[in-house]
């Protein structure tokens, strides 16, 4: 198959993962991406093709644009999309009054189709090029996201939720359910295409120590998996879970107990950790995702970005839909400076966007194939352009620079912004004119 060769301005992060602060950020001004059978073959600066002798006019030339890597969401729920905005309520109730609902419609198989497809399509959209995903109960939900997402050839990761307690009992499972339907999982969509499987209980609350014990056999069994969960979120959870689990020291114990804290484990929030659960979540190469929409809706609390990066903790900027409003890195990007400005911590464009791609593959330990715009790895990228949005065009005149501009498209911009989106070197979304 012949290369493709697109021609414009390119920002990137250059591998390895540079989390202590030098984020490895590079732009090019004029460059050109080479692709070839879904991966970049090489990215070179005009001025150095030139010299080569490098024929342009095989190029797609694209302007007024960014290419970057795609954004990466290490924490959304797909069957969420319908209780985005949804008023009123704080985690616990918020749960009952509209997710649990929203979820249990997920039992009608063509319904689910129907809504995972429109999931696929509004990651598409946003610029989210790969996610870590929870689906429902229902084992068949988690087999349509993973149809689509494999159609598309995404790299995704995606669990059905382990939940047999204290929800309705259209949605519990049962350990043994659980166990079942997970190793079914495993069996057919563990790393078929760029697909991997992530353990999925949903949150100590919801699940019995039985069901939990299920979840660390798995793990054991199968260790290439994934574990995404629900992690102190918000103060009634928390003290909801010491009553559950009298026996653990703490919310984190709960999960360690039964062998879910590894460098594989990915939990969503931790805005209430303590020193010793910050400690042992390093210790174990654990991961944090950062859900800065979701948490300031909920009104759960504001994320303690310096503490996790003083514990040298792998972190993700993430959006928590439907928990979230919005699919767009650039809007959970803008709600986390917000919430890094009350915490007394300046973040920096580069670091925002360093957490919304390459970071958050890392967090999810897929910085060997993502979120690095080089030779060899895969080619999920996106076109950034501010023709439809002109109160961003207009700003962007007064920019000096690349920093500038990237604070701009992450304080006012939205997924208007993307004008198309590649997986593995193939476009499937394109902005309409
Ligand atoms: N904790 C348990 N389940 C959920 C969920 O669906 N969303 C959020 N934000 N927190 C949770
Ligand atoms: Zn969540």
């Amino acid at each position: 198959m012949a290369a493709t060769f697109i021609r414009s301005r390119i920002a990137r992060f250059k591998s390895p993962c540079h989390s202590a602060g030098d984020f490895g950020f590079d732009y090019i001004e004029d460059g050109v991406i080479a692709l070839e059978q879904g991966k970049i073959l090489w990215l070179e600066p005009c001025e150095t093709l030139r010299r080569q002798g490098f024929d342009f006019s095989a190029c797609e030339e694209l302007e007024n644009s960014l290419i970057m890597a795609g954004f990466v969401d290490a924490h959304v729920h797909a069957p969420q999309l319908d209780v985005v905005g949804a008023y009123g309520k704080q985690l616990l109730d918020w749960l009952n009054r509209y997710t649990f609902p929203a979820e249990l419609k997920f039992a009608d198989a063509s319904y689910s189709y129907a809504k995972n497809q429109y999931f696929v399509s509004q990651l598409l959209a946003h610029g989210t090029t790969s996610a870590m995903v929870y689906t429902t109960s229902f084992r068949h939900s988690t087999e349509h996201l993973f149809e689509i997402a494999l159609a598309k050839n995404m790299r995704l990761l995606a669990g059905k939720v382990m939940m047999d307690r204290n929800g309705p009992s259209g949605l519990l499972d049962s350990p043994e359910s659980a166990h079942r339907d997970c190793r079914a999982l495993i069996e057919q969509w563990h790393q078929r295409g760029r697909l991997g499987y992530a353990l999925t209980p949903r949150f100590s609350p919801t699940s019995s120590r039985e069901q939990l014990e299920v979840a660390g056999q798995l793990m054991q069994q199968y260790p290439s998996l994934w574990l995404q969960t629900h992690l102190s979120e918000n103060r009634d959870e928390i003290d909801w879970v010491k009553q559950l689990f009298p026996e653990a020291q703490d919310y984190l114990a709960t999960y360690e107990h039964y062998g879910l804290v590894t460098e594989k484990s990915v939990f969503g929030h931790g805005i209430y950790l303590s020193e010793s659960e910050m400690q042992r979540i390093a210790q174990r190469g654990a991961s944090i995702a950062f859900c800065p929409s979701s948490n300031l809706f909920l009104g759960s609390g504001l994320f303690d970005i310096a503490g996790i990066k003083q514990h040298g903790i792998k972190l993700a900027i993430c959006s928590d839909v439907g928990g979230g409003t919005s699919l767009s890195a650039f809007k959970n990007m803008a709600d986390a400076y917000k919430i890094c400005q009350l915490r007394g911590y300046s973040l920096n464009p580069l670091e925002a966007f360093y957490l919304s791609s390459c970071g958050a593959a890392q967090a999810l330990h897929l910085d060997a194939f993502i979120g690095h715009l080089e030779a060899g790895y895969e080619a999920d990228f996106v076109v950034i352009n501010a023709d439809t949005h002109p109160f961003i065009q207009q700003r962007l005149k007064s920019c000096s620079n690349i920093e500038e501009e990237l604070f701009v498209y992450m304080t006012c911009g939205d997924e208007r912004l993307i004008a198309k989106t590649y997986i593995a070197g193939q476009l499937q979304y394109q902005r309409a004119a």
